[in-house]
């Protein structure tokens, strides 16, 4: 067997055993098939990671930019209950298509509203506008677009909000600082961001498992 598949196993095991997947997270889950890119939306345990975190946390109001099938915002939605109050961002009606019923599915339509557009402009509109701010943000787009999203995601922070930014590590390469793909360039210039102030605590983990070998980054906003 090799690595990949065994950490694949692994994975496999963990969420047999851990992860309460029911058939409409199943089927959300499937239907990223129906998306402009399937199959990189979060792996169960990932979700049910998120769900936690909403839960220790207590979360209500709620930010992803990244909605793909929405997948990962049912799981916080669901956590964070009846009075949840969840906004993603998503720059494909494709995509946003496909999240909608899956939200309608999963009872969660009445607290997730989808924000169609550039997240630039959609996380800009809501800094305009004075939104209230958000408990949780959860960063899984175009990894180009890190430094604007996580500047933003600072904005709407309140003292203690958590932002979690997926896919930080991708295979190693972060570390990479003569990359020229615009992703690494992207997110590089994230880490450094976080680096660079001082009100902000961070850690990044390494993951292994069905998504190969890629990892997170966890940030308090001081
Ligand atoms: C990609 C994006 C993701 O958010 C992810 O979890 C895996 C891969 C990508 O753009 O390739
Ligand atoms: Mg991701």
């Amino acid at each position: 067997m090799s690595t990949a598949e065994q950490w694949a196993q692994v994975d496999r095991y963990f969420i047999d055993k851990l992860v309460q997947e029911d058939q409409v997270l199943e089927a959300t889950r499937e239907s990223s098939g129906d998306t402009l890119f399937p199959g990189i939306d979060v792996a169960p345990n990932m979700g049910a990671f998120l769900s936690l975190l909403v839960q220790i946390t207590g979360a209500r109001r709620i930010l992803e930019i990244g909605t793909l099938a929405g997948y990962s915002a049912i799981w916080m939605a669901r956590a964070a209950g009846a009075e949840a109050d969840v906004v993603t961002c998503e720059l494909e009606e494709t995509n946003a298509a496909v999240a909608r019923a899956n939200f309608e599915r999963a009872g969660v339509a009445d607290r997730v509203r989808i924000m169609l557009g550039a997240a630039a402009d959609s996380v800009q509109s809501m800094i305009d506008q004075g939104a209230e701010r958000f408990d949780l943000v959860f960063i899984d787009a175009d990894k180009r677009s890190n430094p604007t999203y996580l500047d933003a995601a600072v904005q709407l922070s309140r003292p203690g909000t958590v932002i979690v930014i997926d896919n930080t590590v991708r295979g190693g390469k972060v570390i990479d600082e003569t990359s020229e793909d615009p992703d690494i360039i992207g997110t590089r210039r994230l880490i450094d961001m976080i680096a660079e102030q001082p009100g902000l605590t961070a850690t990044a983990l390494q993951t292994v498992g069905m998504k190969g070998w890629d990892g997170f980054t966890l940030v308090r906003v001081g």
